[in-house]
């Protein structure tokens, strides 16, 4: 296996690498400091993530004579609006930080979907870098340039697209994350081979002890495929016109059982449900084989995944989010539904007794 993967994310002048190893933690000053994207580094993290990987990430930055400085919030999607944005902005005011310092965003999404925002409009724009430690954020949404904090309205409705200038990864985080925060960025593992890559989702239905054992041989070149992909992805389609859509599989109807859960279900575990579900629409309307829905629910169930919507919920409540999501476009709810695995098309012909059969099928 080798043991550092380096990517890069090619958009022109915003191009940017996305540096994959173990142990890279107590490595990134080293790196940055031959990188000179800030004078000064805001490093932007939840008081938890804070507390497990601040001083070591400080430590590996001053060794190579990097000045930085770590700044908290309270942990959790609640923090995720303007008010945390506008007290992260006066500290950095506060501090000195000026146009020629940066942020690091240290933390799962939350951290860097925030921090992202807060260096796309802090004096204007200052450069920013991710270091994800969920599993979810390393294979998602750290990559690709996504920034936004929630408003009372929903979430996510005030954002910017912003690259960052470098990701690190480094695998061996994901083993202080708790066991369900795993399984919810496995369901967006899972999600790439299904929209993507056939041989992808046979290795993940072949190695799916050792990928759940979060075993280094297995891990490593997993979060590289998925970034690659992702990658792709957004070379072709930074500003999701067209073709980034398709990276919402499962999280049209997975969003509105998010949301009518009150965020109970946690995002990647909605996702999931949610891409069983769009497979079951995708056989209604005659796009997917029984059989290939048959292996997607497969997967997603032997990893462990819940597919089936809690019967607690309230099936007009999760069709009210579906009306109200911001993938609607013109009141139309598109759907991202696979024809094989591999493979999926965008739609907003569905009908709604379709929805209504997967909702309480599920
Ligand atoms: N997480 C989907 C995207 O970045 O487009």
């Amino acid at each position: 296996m080798k043991i550092e993967r380096t990517l890069v994310v090619g958009l022109a002048e915003r191009s940017y690498p996305i540096i994959i190893r173990p142990s890279l933690l107590s490595l990134i000053g080293a790196d940055l400091a031959t990188r000179k994207i800030g004078k000064r580094y805001g490093i932007i993290s939840d008081d938890h993530v804070a507390g497990l990987y601040g001083e070591t990430l400080l430590q590996s930055l001053a060794d190579a004579g990097v000045e930085a400085e770590l700044i908290t919030f309270p942990r959790g999607e609640a923090s995720k609006n303007l008010q945390t944005i506008a007290t992260l902005a006066s500290e950095l005011a506060g501090r000195g930080f000026d146009r020629g310092d940066a942020l690091i965003a240290l933390g799962g999404g939350v951290s860097g979907d925030m921090a992202g925002f807060l260096a796309s409009i802090y004096m204007r724009g200052i450069p920013f870098v991710q270091i994800p430690t969920t599993l979810l954020s390393q294979v998602d949404s750290s990559v690709g340039g996504k920034t936004g904090v929630d408003i009372p309205e929903g979430k996510n409705l005030v954002g910017t697209f912003y690259q960052p200038r470098a990701v690190y990864i480094d695998p061996d985080v994901l083993k202080t994350l708790p066991k369900e925060e795993v399984l919810g960025g496995l369901a967006e593992v899972i999600k790439y081979g299904v929209i993507w890559d056939t041989e992808f989702f046979n290795f993940l239905e072949q190695q799916r002890e050792d990928i759940l054992a979060l075993k280094g041989e297995v891990i490593l070149p997993l979060i590289a495929r998925c970034c690659e992909i992702k990658a792709q992805v957004v070379e072709q389609d930074e500003r999701e016109g067209g073709l980034r859509r398709i990276l919402n599989f499962g999280h049209t109807i997975g969003h509105a059982v998010e949301a009518a859960s009150d965020f109970s279900l946690i995002h990647g575990l909605a996702i999931g449900i949610g891409m069983r579900a769009a497979a079951d629409l995708a056989v209604l309307g005659g796009h997917l084989s029984k059989e290939e829905a048959a292996r997607i629910h497969r997967l997603l169930k032997e990893y462990g995944l819940p597919v089936t919507i809690p019967p607690a919920l309230d099936r007009a409540a999760i069709k009210q989010f579906l009306k109200a999501d911001k993938k609607t476009i013109g009141g139309k709810v598109f759907f991202v539904l696979p024809e094989s695995v591999g493979k999926v098309l965008i739609t907003d012909q569905v009908s709604s007794e379709d929805v209504d059969t997967v909702l309480q099928d599920g």
